[in-house]
């Protein structure tokens, strides 16, 4: 099956300073979409930022706002970040009771929905809501922070669930995040991954050469 392979930069990674600038360097050099990470300081350690900083980039980009929420109860705030924003919406399985009900409102909003599971998530969580998804993110490092390893586990995870997809759910994007770099896309991509989330990769050093060379190598991987 032809196969459309997406890179979405995470501006985790990006300089704060220059946040606009940065976006603008990696949509120029052919980026689709932006990974925006959400964290809320317990479902993951660490705290990044919220909608304030979503509305004011949605003023400076046409990019596609891929907005991965890593927070407890995400149900409650799925109007909120797609008023401000977001074109699609990942949600932790591991984060919400009522994930079918949920999924339901991220499509109530507008919004293209994901869900996202944590390294020790197995598949089986999806199996009564592949048809009714988007998007899968595979984690393939703990959730939390940027520039961590790629774990090696994950690979079969991802071709396991590039096959579940190609009989119940034939379009449906499988996302990786983390650990994602020119040394462990090849692997990603061979597995059936087919949106590549790249912080550390993209942000550390230059942009354009970054997001040139992941794109470079996304190219060659044409089929399922
Ligand atoms: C990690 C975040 C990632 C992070 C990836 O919890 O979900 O999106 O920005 O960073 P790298 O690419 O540096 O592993
Ligand atoms: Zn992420």
């Amino acid at each position: 099956m032809k196969r459309e392979n997406i890179l979405a930069p995470s501006i985790l990674a990006a300089d704060f300073t220059h946040l606009g600038e940065d976006i603008q360097t990696v949509a120029a050099a052919g980026a689709q979409y932006l990974h925006i990470d959400i964290m809320d300081g317990t479902f993951v350690p660490s705290i990044s930022f919220g909608m304030p900083v979503i509305s004011s980039i949605r003023k400076i980009t046409d990019l596609f706002f891929d907005v991965h929420l890593m927070m407890e109860k995400p149900e409650r705030y799925i109007q909120a970040f797609a008023d401000c924003g977001a074109d699609g919406i990942t949600v932790h399985a591991e984060a919400s009771t009522h994930l079918h009900r949920t999924i339901q409102s991220i499509h109530a909003a507008g919004a293209r929905a994901g869900v996202a599971l944590n390294p020790a998530t197995p598949l089986s969580v999806l199996d009564y809501v592949l048809e009714d998804i988007d998007m899968v993110l595979i984690m393939t490092v703990n959730p939390g922070f940027g520039g961590q390893s790629y774990i090696p586990a994950m690979t079969g995870k991802i071709r396991t669930l590039r096959e579940l997809a190609s009989k119940k759910n034939p379009d449906l994007l499988i996302e990786v995040d983390g650990g994602v770099n020119t040394s462990t896309i090849r692997t990603v991509l061979e597995a059936g991954a087919n949106v590549c989330v790249a912080g550390s990769a993209v942000f550390s050093g230059d942009r354009t050469e970054k997001v040139k060379g992941l794109l470079e190598v996304m190219k060659e991987y044409t089929e399922f």
